[in-house]
Parts: C-alpha cells; structure tokens; sequence
C-alpha cells in the first residue's frame, strides 16, 4: 500500500500546531510584547518540516509521536528562531515572512531579537522537558548536546555567518555546500536523529537516519534557492529574488538551474538508498525526499 504523504502530513501537522500553541507562552502574560511576537512568527504556518521529520525519525525506528512532541516543538522553535533573526535588516533584509510581514516590520528589531532568544531557549527547556517520556532519560542529555551542536558555530549559526561573509562574492562549490551544509542542513539531520534516537533506535539506525538527512537538507536548501529564482512570493509566503538583490552565494548563481535540480534530485535519491536498511516504517521520511524536490513553497 503505498503512504498517502498529504494525510500524513496533514494529521502531523495538526498534532504539531496544537503542541506548538500549548508549549507557547499565553500572549498576555508578562512581558506581552516579547509573547505575542514570539507567537506571531511560530504560528504563522509553515510547512513544520523539522518537527515532522523528529516525528517519521521516531516512527522510522518503531517510536511514537507522543513520545518526542516537546522535542519536535522545539525544532520548530529553533528554525522559527533562526528565520526572524535571518530576516532582520542587518542579515537578509526581508520584509515577508509565512505570508506576514516579517517580525521585525511589526514588533520592532529589538523585540524581534528577544523574541528569537526566547523561543531558542525556550526549546531547550522543551528538550529537558522530554525527558519524562523516555525510557532512558540519559538519552536526552544526547540529543540536547547533539542540538546544540547543530544550531551553534559549528551547525546553523556557522553556516549564517559564512552565508552573510560569502555575500557579493564567488565562492568554490565546496564552500557553497559547506555553507548550505551548516545553515541548513544541520537542523534537518538533527531533526530526523533526535526523533530515532529518542525512539529508542539502534546505532545503525541513527547512523542511516543521519545519512539520510544529511542529503536531505542539503537538497532542501537548494529547492530553496531554486524557488527563489523561479517561485513566485505570494506562493512561498516570502519575497522572490531575495538572493539575487543580496548577491547571495547560491546553487543556481554558482551551478545554473538544471545543474541545481539534477543534483537535488541526486541528494534525495541517495537520502532514500541510505533509508533502504530501515523497510517500511521508513517510507514516511522517503515521500518526504519526494516533497523536498517537488514542493512549490
Ligand atoms: C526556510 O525554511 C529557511 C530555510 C532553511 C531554507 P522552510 O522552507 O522550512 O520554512 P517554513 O518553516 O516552511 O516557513
Ligand atoms: C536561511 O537560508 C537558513 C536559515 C538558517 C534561516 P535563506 O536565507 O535562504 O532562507 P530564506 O530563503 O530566507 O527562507
Ligand atoms: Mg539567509
Ligand atoms: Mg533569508
Ligand atoms: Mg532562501
């Protein structure tokens, strides 16, 4: 039978926005501004690619989703984090953002700033907080590390900064992955192995699984270049051409478009062939490999 990947990701997505909402601070509580900004960009939408990816990593091993939703709320917190502080004047300059304007056009850079150190602190407590629905509660101390590892200087934030220090300049090929790698990647892998290894999974298991998402997020990030060149902004809920105005280093800048897509497309089937050991419970995340070449925002 084959995975009816819009109903699964429709019913993840639902359990994902409900305990997004719930883990959120109330909007009026002390200090308001910093809470409704806070809410204003997580529950704007988005595709919750990275607290799906925490949920199918869980279920790829035999786990739940129950058993890892704090943990995938706060990879939602941390990329919902990382695209405030992305759009801010000083970085990208973007004024749209899930459809919105962007946190920083409504509530100010300052709150905008808080607001980002907030919900990424706010996601670890959650990763502290899963603690309680695990076997082995040692294992959280992992995944907080392994976290941690992938959102800092040597994960997301290394890859912002040589992203903004590449700007207006060629850079080789391999600096470009190196870049997409780290401000990108890191936090899809992170995702896909903190769900397996929560789940209870084997070494090998989160070994495949942390292959898998490798190509994975370095394929998304290029269909993120790519759909800023062809994607259209009321479709993507952000404003086309961002890159080329900012002379941003980019797979279609650097290699064209059909060069950009065939190597996607070559990153996400060998994403699936690294999901080959893990059989059908697997075939959530290898649809996923599909949507990530295919999708249109
Ligand atoms: C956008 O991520 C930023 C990148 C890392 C390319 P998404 O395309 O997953 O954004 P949302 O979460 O759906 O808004
Ligand atoms: C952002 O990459 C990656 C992050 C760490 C947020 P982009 O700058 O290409 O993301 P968009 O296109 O603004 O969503
Ligand atoms: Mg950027
Ligand atoms: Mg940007
Ligand atoms: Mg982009």
């Amino acid at each position: 039978m084959s995975l009816d990947l819009d109903r699964y990701l429709a019913e993840r997505r639902a359990l994902v926005d409900q305990a997004l909402d719930a883990v959120l601070p109330v909007e009026g509580t002390t200090p308001p501004t910093v809470h409704k900004a806070m809410r204003y960009s997580v529950l704007a939408g988005g595709k919750r690619l990275r607290p799906i990816l925490v949920i199918a990593g869980a279920e790829a091993v035999g786990g739940r989703a129950d058993t890892v939703m704090p943990t995938a709320c706060a990879l939602e917190l941390i990329h919902t984090y990382s695209l405030i502080h992305d759009d801010l004047p000083a970085m990208d300059d973007d004024d749209y953002r899930r459809g919105r304007l962007t946190n920083h056009k409504v509530f100010g850079e300052a709150m905008a700033i808080l607001a980002g150190d907030a919900l990424l602190t706010l996601a670890f407590g959650l990763v502290a907080a899963n603690a309680s629905r695990v076997a082995d509660p040692r294992v959280i101390c992992a995944v907080v590390a392994d976290l941690a590892h992938a959102s800092g200087t040597d994960g997301m934030v290394c890859g912002q900064v040589v992203d903004i220090e590449s700007e207006g300049k060629t850079v080789t090929p391999d600096t470009l992955d190196y870049i997409h790698s780290r401000k990108t990647a890191a936090l899809i892998r992170v995702s896909l192995r903190a769900g397996a290894f929560l789940a209870g999974g084997s070494a090998a298991q989160v070994r495949w699984i942390s292959e898998a998402g490798d190509r994975l997020g370095l394929a998304f990030q290029i269909v993120d270049d790519i759909l800023d060149v062809e994607g259209d902004s009321a479709t993507l809920g952000k404003t086309a051409g961002s890159d080329e105005r900012k002379r941003k280093a980019t797979y279609p800048a650097l290699h064209g478009l059909e060069v950009s897509r065939k190597r996607a497309r070559a990153l996400l089937d060998e994403a699936k062939e690294r999901l080959a050991p893990l059989g059908p419970p697997a075939a959530p995340i290898q649809a996923l490999a599909d949507f990530i070449f295919e999708r249109r925002s």
